[in-house]
């Protein structure tokens, strides 16, 4: 059976994939924390937390709520930042067979600029992704994905400033996801990534307060999934560029939908948090239905339900 897929067809490096299992950025950490549970060598690609030109600290505590079904988190982008990245963690993913995209963010368009700047030739880095869909920052973040044409924009600074393929991570919190998906097709991301967290929130009512230490959050989980599955169809329809499926994914049939509503490769965020193994389990289980079914590539199973 063949599972491989190119993410970055129109890019002069490509993306090629051993297969289409990837883990979610800030669900994964840097990879490193998973080596000792599976072999994480056997996944597609390994997403790192989302960085950013300075360390940051995050949001103040509580940062997590569970819901029915769901996770709310406003971590708010805690990372060491860019320069600790290259130093301590690039020397490790340089030696992995799996390779490694490196969520990037910002507050302005150049922060994303100078990110990528710096990313750029760093051995052990496969490619970025763009996060335009953060709900839980200040300034920047969700702020430019909302809209086409300041999504646009970031994707052109980023465009120009790495020879790496970029990937554009969207967010569910706009009027018209197709519309921005479009947008950042054009202004050249090599693959568009969706969804992040829906914006939510929950209230102690012991408290009489918001539970999240920032008020709001971003919700993951089985409960955004059918939201996340109706978007990777229409924007999947909509443009050009392979399409990661991202939102709930929980178990392999969930990862088989978001590929035949047309995904061409997949992203495993809060059920890591339940189980640790779930992004092998979830390669074992698409392979399996494969050989059920008889299919030799999983090109074959991409967009299925769409014809
Ligand atoms: C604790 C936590 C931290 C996250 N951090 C990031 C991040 O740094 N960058 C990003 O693009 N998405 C981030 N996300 C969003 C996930 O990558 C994913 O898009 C979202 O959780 C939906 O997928 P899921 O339902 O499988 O978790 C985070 C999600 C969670 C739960």
């Amino acid at each position: 059976m063949n599972l491989s897929i190119q993410l970055a067809p129109k890019h002069h490096q490509g993306l090629l994939l051993a297969n289409p299992v990837m883990t979610a950025a800030g669900t994964f950490g840097y990879g490193t924390e998973y080596n000792h549970i599976f072999d994480i060598q056997k996944l597609g690609a390994i997403v790192c937390k989302g960085t950013t030109l300075e360390p940051r600290d995050g949001n103040p505590q509580p940062r997590l709520a569970e819901t029915a079904c769901g996770l709310l988190n406003s971590i708010g982008l805690q990372n060491i930042g860019v320069k600790a990245l290259i130093r301590d963690k690039a020397p490790i993913w340089a030696i992995w067979r799996v390779l490694v995209i490196v969520n990037i963010a910002g507050e302005t368009i150049d922060d994303y600029a100078k990110v990528a700047d710096e990313l750029d030739g760093v051995a052990g880095i496969s490619a970025v992704e763009v996060n335009i869909s953060c709900p839980n920052i200040k300034a920047g973040g969700a702020e430019f994905g909302a809209n086409p044409d300041s999504a646009a924009r970031v994707v052109a600074a980023v465009k120009a400033a790495t020879s790496l393929p970029v990937l554009v991570k969207l967010t569910p919190n706009t009027s018209d996801i197709a519309k921005v998906a479009v947008a950042v097709a054009e202004a050249g991301a090599d693959a568009i990534s969706l969804i992040n967290t829906v914006k939510g929130m929950a209230i102690d009512i012991a408290r009489r307060r918001p539970l999240l230490g920032d008020i709001t959050g971003g919700l993951s989980g089985p409960a955004i999934k059918p939201v996340a599955l109706y978007m990777v169809y229409e924007v999947a329809g909509a443009v050009g560029v392979p399409v990661v499926g991202c939102g709930g994914i929980t178990t392999a049939s969930d990862a088989i939908e978001f590929i035949m509503a047309g995904a061409s490769a997949i992203q495993v965020g809060t059920a890591s948090f339940n189980n640790p193994r779930a992004p092998l389990d979830i390669l074992e289980g698409i392979e399996e239905f494969m050989q059920k079914e008889g299919i030799e590539n999983l090109t074959d199973l991409i967009g299925a339900a769409r014809r």
